[in-house]
C-alpha cells in the first residue's frame, strides 16, 4: 500500500494514496472575513483565494486525485458590489489565460461549469478555448463553477429534457437518472466523493445538489485564504476514516 505522511503535526495522520477520493469538491468560503480581519478590502481575500486554488489544484494533481471542482461564483453572487464582482471576473480571466498557455504542457483539463451565458463575452470565449484544449488531454481535471446554482442547474436540465420531449426525441416515462445527468452542466463527470467547506459554515449553499447525493462532507473553520496542503491532507484522512454505505448496511 502507498501511504503519504500528512505534514501537519496537530492533524497527524496518513493519507492512503490507494484510496484517494477520485473527485473532491470545495466551497472556497471565507475570503471576505479573511480580508476584514486584516483591515483589507474583500477583494484582497479573493486574490489570495485564487492563489490558494492554484496551490490546492496542483497538490490534488500531484497526489493523484482525478477531479477537483470548486465553487467560484454562485448565481446569487451577482448581488455583491460591482467592484467585488469585477475582481472575481478578472481573477477568472487571468486564470483562463494562464491555463490556455500551460494546460497542454501539464496535461491539466479545465472546465467551467454553470450558466456561462451571463458572463462577459471574453470569459465565455476563453472558457470555450480551454474546453477545446481539454478535449485533447486526459490528465487531472479542474472544474470551476461560475454563475452556478444547483437549483438553477436542475431547472435548466428539466427544461432541456422537456424540450427534447416536445421535439419527440424522448417520452417522459422513459427518463432515468443516468439520462437526466446528461442534461446537467457536470455531464460526464463522476460524482464528488468528498465535499470540503472551509470558512466555518456547515451548509451546502446550493452547490452540486444532485451530484453530492452520496458525498462525504468535511467542514473546517479555516478560512479559504489560510487553507493549506495540510488541511487537504486532514480532510482526505477524515474521508478515509468514513464508512460509505450508499443506503446499504
Ligand atoms: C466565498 O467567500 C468566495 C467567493 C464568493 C469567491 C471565490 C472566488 C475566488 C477564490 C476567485 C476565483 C478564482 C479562481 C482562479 C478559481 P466569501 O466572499 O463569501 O467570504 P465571506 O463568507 O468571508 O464573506
Amino acid at each position: 500500500m502507498a501511504f503519504f505522511k500528512a505534514k501537519s503535526k496537530d492533524k497527524a495522520g496518513t493519507v492512503d494514496l490507494e484510496h484517494l477520493p477520485r473527485h473532491i469538491a470545495i466551497i472556497m468560503d471565507g475570503n471576505g472575513r479573511w480580508a476584514k480581519k486584516r483591515g483589507l478590502p474583500r477583494t484582497a481575500g479573493h486574490k489570495v483565494g485564487a492563489e490558494v486554488f492554484r496551490t490546492i489544484a496542483t497538490y490534488c494533481k500531484d497526489l493523484g486525485v482525478e477531479y477537483l471542482t470548486v465553487y467560484a461564483f454562485s448565481t446569487e453572487n451577482w448581488k455583491r458590489p460591482k467592484e467585488e464582482v469585477d475582481t472575481i471576473m478578472g481573477l477568472l480571466k487571468r486564470y483562463l489565460l494562464e491555463a490556455i498557455d500551460t494546460m497542454a504542457k501539464d496535461n491539466i483539463r479545465l472546465r467551467f461549469l454553470g450558466d456561462l451565458t451571463s458572463l462577459p463575452r471574453e470569459l465565455q470565449d476563453l472558457a470555450a478555448q480551454t474546453n477545446a484544449i481539454s478535449e485533447t488531454l486526459n490528465g487531472f481535471q479542474a472544474n470551476v463553477c461560475v454563475n452556478y446554482g444547483g437549483r438553477d442547474e436542475l431547472v435548466n436540465a428539466a427544461k432541456a429534457f422537456a424540450q427534447d420531449c416536445v421535439a419527440g426525441k424522448y417520452v417522459p416515462e422513459q427518463l432515468r437518472e443516468a439520462q437526466f445527468e446528461q442534461y446537467l452542466s457536470s455531464a460526464g463527470l463522476p460524482d464528488p466523493d468528498l465535499l470540503i467547506r472551509p470558512g466555518g459554515e456547515q451548509r451546502i449553499s446550493n452547490f452540486l445538489l444532485w451530484q453530492c447525493a452520496y458525498a462525504e462532507f468535511v467542514f473546517t473553520d479555516t478560512l479559504w485564504p489560510d487553507f493549506k496542503k495540510e488541511d487537504l491532507d486532514a480532510a482526505i484522512i477524515e474521508f478515509q476514516r468514513r464508512h460509505r454505505r450508499y443506503g446499504g448496511i
